[in-house]
């Protein structure tokens, strides 16, 4: 029932090592005015609390670094002063020079490639080396390359982004979206997948998530079969759910005509690094013979929309509603102290509404001072960013209570937004959609923390409006 791809590939060769965990390890960091004084070309820097030593190099490009130690025998080096491109450094040992700006050995020639690590920059202007260990996990302990024979590759879409690879015993599966819907319950898959698309997940012998998005890996619940390599990757630069999501400024009367697909737009600026992803294998020369692919669905393929259970996953999110925390109007407080985002000129102010983003009359409606993490009752005085967002309750309780992204929110098409100034706040945007904590939070402790409520309250929680209260 699927579409398969079939193709002639006249040679590909297979590099796949057993590949080892990697991990990652912050071996220096820099405040911003550290890193605004790093001069370009290249700079020593050491590590007061351990005494280790690191060369970085600065450039229009950008920044590269590694650690201050020669290939040949572990030699410190120093500046070359005979480079006039202040490119090079030279080892105090036995003379071997390095091109910091290439990380290629200049002397001797074509020797070695210096180990880079890597450079993460932070919001706060401020940088970070992370030695990732081994750099190539592929590299341990290689196969030998194999060669395909012709008709040994077939690609089946299976639906969505998800795709099968087999190339000859081997199997990979990509972004395993297969069942339910993604972003809480704001996308659902349009294509049904073949009846045995479970099955064939289980018999991957590789799974790669392009990034962390839920529509690339929700495959059964966010659950994986085991003993499965995979390759993930934390990059998830360019969605977002602009401009659906938006009404107000400059996109107003356009919401309900937008078509887009929201996997293009580019208000997001990308993650700088993506440390968990490096590609394992290489097809170093193929040709796909296009007649004999075949293009068009069966005739028996099935339309998903036609039978989605929306009920299903909608109640199972709606159940967050009534959760016990929303009882307790101090779920705010402990939510955005758990989310950890503040020092940052902005109020929020979040309408709880029903599916048609009318605000509910027993819902919650309260601002967030993100300068110094209050709730105040009225927006401040003082000049700031301003952001309404009107939220479906049952998705916005469901985030809260599980310590979800807001993803599920924003691409998920959960809420309508307006912002005075009109601007796109990155940093607010990011750390709650990719940089909340790992663990939700800990309302068991919330509840024992709070006062017991009182039978009356108990019967009308749900009619406090948090703004009317203070
Ligand atoms: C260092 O590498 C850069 C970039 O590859 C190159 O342009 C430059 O000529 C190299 N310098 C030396 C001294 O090898
Ligand atoms: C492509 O496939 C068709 C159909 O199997 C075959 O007739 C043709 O010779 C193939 N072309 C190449 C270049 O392999
Ligand atoms: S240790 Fe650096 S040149 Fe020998």
């Amino acid at each position: 029932m699927n579409p398969n791809f079939s193709s002639t590939i006249k040679f590909i060769f297979l590099f796949l090592g057993k590949m080892e965990a990697q991990t990652s390890k912050v071996v220096l960091s820099l405040n911003a005015k550290e890193v605004d004084s790093l001069k370009d070309g290249v700079s020593f820097k050491k590590n007061p609390e351990d005494g280790r030593c690191y060369i970085i190099y600065k450039s229009s490009g950008g920044f590269k670094a590694c650690k201050n130690q020669c290939k040949h025998q572990g030699g410190l080096f120093i500046k070359d002063i005979e480079d006039l491109d202040g490119r090079t450094v030279k080892c105090t040992k036995h003379n071997w020079k390095l091109n910091v700006s290439s990380m290629k050995y200049v002397n001797p020639p074509d020797s070695f490639l210096q180990d880079e690590l890597e450079v993460e920059m932070l919001d706060d202007g401020g940088m970070q080396l992370v030695e990732l260990s081994p750099i190539d996990p592929w590299l341990t302990d290689p196969r030998d390359p194999l060669e395909l024979q012709e008709g040994e590759v077939k690609i089946t879409y299976l639906t969505h982004a998800c795709m099968e690879l087999q190339l000859g015993q081997k199997r990979f599966l990509f972004d395993p979206w297969l069942m339910g819907p993604a972003f809480a319950r704001g996308w659902w898959l349009l294509h049904e997948p073949p009846a045995d698309c479970l099955d064939r997940l289980c018999a991957a012998d590789l799974i790669y998530i392009s990034h962390l998005h839920s529509d690339h890996l929700r495959p059964n619940g966010g659950r994986l079969p085991e003993k499965v390599d995979l390759m993930m990757s934390d990059f998830a630069g360019g969605a977002s759910g602009f401009p659906m999501t938006f009404h107000g400024g400059k996109y107003s009367g356009e919401l309900n005509t937008v078509q887009c697909c929201p996997g293009n737009i580019v208000e997001r600026k990308p993650n700088t690094i993506n440390r968990l992803f490096k590609f394992s294998f290489t097809a170093s020369f193929a040709v796909i013979n296009s007649s004999e692919a075949i293009t068009d669905p069966p005739a028996n393929a099935k339309i998903y929309k036609d039978s989605w259970e929306f009920d299903l996953y909608v109640d199972e999110l709606n159940s967050a509603i009534s959760s016990e925390i929303f009882k307790h109007e101090s779920w705010i407080q402990f939510y955005y102290s758990w989310a950890g985002f503040q020092n940052y000129n902005l109020v929020v102010r979040m309408i709880e509404t029903d599916d048609s983003f009318k605000p509910m009359s027993n819902g919650y409606d309260y601002l967030v001072d993100f300068l110094d993490l209050s709730f105040p009752s009225t927006r401040p005085d003082r000049e700031h960013s301003y952001i309404e967002i009107k939220n479906r309750i049952g998705v916005m309780r469901y985030v809260v209570l599980h310590g979800g992204l807001w993803d599920d929110l924003y691409i998920g098409f959960q809420n309508r937004i307006s912002r005075d100034p009109d601007t796109y706040h990155h940093k607010f945007w990011n750390h709650f959609q990719t940089q909340l904590p790992l663990h939700g939070p800990d309302w068991d402790q919330f509840l024992q923390q709070v006062p017991p409520i009182q039978e009356t309250d108990a019967l009308n929680y749900g009619l406090l409006n948090y703004c009317s209260i203070l």
